[in-house]
């Protein structure tokens, strides 16, 4: 099959996976089926934790009438299809069982659980191939690994991805001298905010911050009204939360662990399931986070404020000569009314699955075609074939 109608329906599998929801725990994963001619026969995305799969989404989708056309047919997936019975049964299987003849992933599944779906298509004679190894443009798999780095990195680790959140003045202060810090920025950053509260598994804060600002914790809208996902709200730190603080009243659950052990902490959080967590609190735990170089990502919002006293947004991190400073890679910036956001992430070595790895690969002359591909195209013959495909 010509790879410029691979790449196209690789774009279109991520356009579908940005639809899935950042938070729950599942990865963001789309699906295109492309009939043996090329032509598009169906797409689905993953909706989250309990729902179809993006495959099994694309294969539903296929009417009955066309049914037939699934036999020989070749599924452009995000991430490798699954091969365990969840909520949902194995991806690998349902498509082997349509009757498709290759699966191209942008993303091999490092769950330890779930893997192995592209060795089983494969010891199944379906054609199974690796994006960049089919010689897919590598700027829609470099693509593919960015959407999914958070995900594979927490499931890689066993510990969520943390999201690091300061609002600060321009010089750098979360709070002025009397540790009032309502409000640095402005609505539209606070609604900013509020949206990407939406977006993750977990908010954490330490007692300092429930002492001093009282926060709800929640999810809200412009509005006022809770978001349809509302995070476990995580207050860490030995003294009490008092009856009338407002994170004990919000939506959903909330959780106070005695701890200063943010290892501990970010390890229970993981045994919950939950893989994105965003940590709003003060100077001393984000401080405590940063030194142990727990944080993957910083969203730093700057308001055209002077305070000129009060604590800054980070406390010591033993740096101690510019040398050493601890530098970022700047992801994006935006502009929220009069306030600037900018996202970052930690400059660490490149790992496997990390979206600078450079991934270029030599291309077959075409990726689809296979001895089971081509039979399979030809006779639309039996749906559990032995033959072995392409690994
Ligand atoms: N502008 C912003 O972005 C922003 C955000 C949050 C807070 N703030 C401001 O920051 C100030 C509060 O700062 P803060 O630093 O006290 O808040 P914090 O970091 O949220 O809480 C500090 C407390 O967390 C507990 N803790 C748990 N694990 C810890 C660890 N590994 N290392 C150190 N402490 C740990 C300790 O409480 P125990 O003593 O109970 O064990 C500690 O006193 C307030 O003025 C607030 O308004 C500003």
């Amino acid at each position: 099959m010509e790879r410029r109608l691979l790449d196209a329906a690789l774009a279109r599998a991520l356009d579908l996976a940005e639809h899935g929801p950042l938070a729950g725990g599942n990865p963001r994963v789309g699906c295109v089926i492309l009939d043996t001619a090329g032509g598009p026969l169906a797409e689905g995305w993953h909706r989250g934790a309990g729902t179809a799969h993006a495959e099994a989404a694309a294969l539903a989708a296929v009417p009955a009438a066309s049914r037939h056309r699934l036999t020989g047919a070749v599924a452009v997936v995000t991430l490798e299809p699954c091969r365990h019975t969840g909520h949902t049964p194995p991806c690998a299987a349902a498509l082997d069982e349509a009757g498709v003849a290759a699966v191209i992933y942008a993303v091999a599944d490092p769950h330890p659980v779930a893997a192995g779906g592209a060795a089983w298509l494969a010891a199944h004679g379906v054609t199974t191939l690796d994006a960049a190894r089919a010689g897919l443009d590598p700027a829609l798999v470099d693509r593919a690994h960015e959407l999914l780095h958070p995900w594979t990195t927490a499931v890689r680790r066993g510990r969520p991805w943390l999201i690091g959140k300061t609002a600060t003045s321009l010089d750098g202060r979360v709070a002025a001298a009397d540790g009032t810090s309502r409000w640095i920025t402005g609505p539209d950053a606070r609604a900013h905010a509020h949206v990407v509260r939406a977006g993750v598994d977990a908010i954490v804060v330490g007692t300092g911050t429930v002492l001093a600002d009282d926060p709800a914790l929640t999810a809200r809208g412009p509005d006022g009204r809770p978001a349809p996902h509302q995070p476990v709200r995580v207050v860490i730190g030995h003294r009490d939360v008092p009856d009338t603080a407002r994170v004990r009243s919000g939506p959903g659950e909330w959780l106070h662990l005695r701890t200063h052990d943010l290892g501990a902490v970010l390890a229970e959080l993981d045994r919950r399931g939950l893989r994105r967590v965003l940590l709003e609190g003060g100077p001393a735990l984000l401080s405590a986070a940063l030194r142990r170089g727990l944080v993957d990502e910083l969203h730093a919002y700057v308001a055209p404020v002077l305070l000129g006293a009060g604590p800054g947004a980070v406390g010591d991190l033993g740096i101690t000569t510019i040398a050493d400073a601890a530098r970022w890679r700047t992801r994006r910036t935006e502009q929220l009314g009069p306030d600037l956001l900018l996202v970052a992430t930690a400059a660490r070595p490149t790992t496997p699955g990390d979206p600078t790895t450079n991934r270029r690969a030599t291309a077959p002359a075409d990726p689809t075609t296979s001895r089971r591909a081509t039979a399979r195209a030809r006779t639309a013959t039996s749906p559990h074939p032995t033959t072995q495909g392409a690994a």
